[in-house]
């Protein structure tokens, strides 16, 4: 049973392996933006939808972030490749530097992403 920090996020048909993200609205830092959730290998990892290198945005269109074989995030910007497992960047100008995480859970056919003491979600 997941407690209240735990927020609903899609279903997880929604989420296919190095397919499109999806992406949600939240607080981070004081700072509303985006955090994507991506499938890799069949697991679920989100993120706060900020290049490690500039604080920019990564995806070259809305939701897509993985670049053409499916398997590394890349950054559109400067083309920074990030493991999709732990974000961590493994080629292109800020290597060695990570995403910043954020936590997932998936049951129920349902994910869910988890809120901490910097990051929030956004009531509309
Ligand atoms: S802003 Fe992402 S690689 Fe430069």
């Amino acid at each position: 049973m997941l407690d209240s920090s735990w927020q609903p996020l899609c279903a997880s048909t929604d989420l296919q392996n190095g397919g499109r993200a999806v992406l949600f609205d939240i607080r981070y830092g004081g700072q509303t933006c985006l955090g994507f959730a991506v499938r890799h290998e069949g697991a679920v990892t989100a993120y706060v939808n900020r290049c490690a290198h500039v604080a920019m945005e990564m995806d070259w269109r809305p939701g897509h972030f993985f670049d053409e074989s499916g398997r590394w995030l890349m950054c559109a910007t400067h083309g920074a490749l990030f493991e999709p497992a732990n974000g961590q960047c493994v080629a292109g100008p800020c290597v060695g530097r990570s995403l910043i995480s954020i936590s997932c859970s998936e049951q129920n056919g349902v994910v869910y992403w988890q809120t901490a003491h910097n990051l929030e979600a956004v009531v509309f």
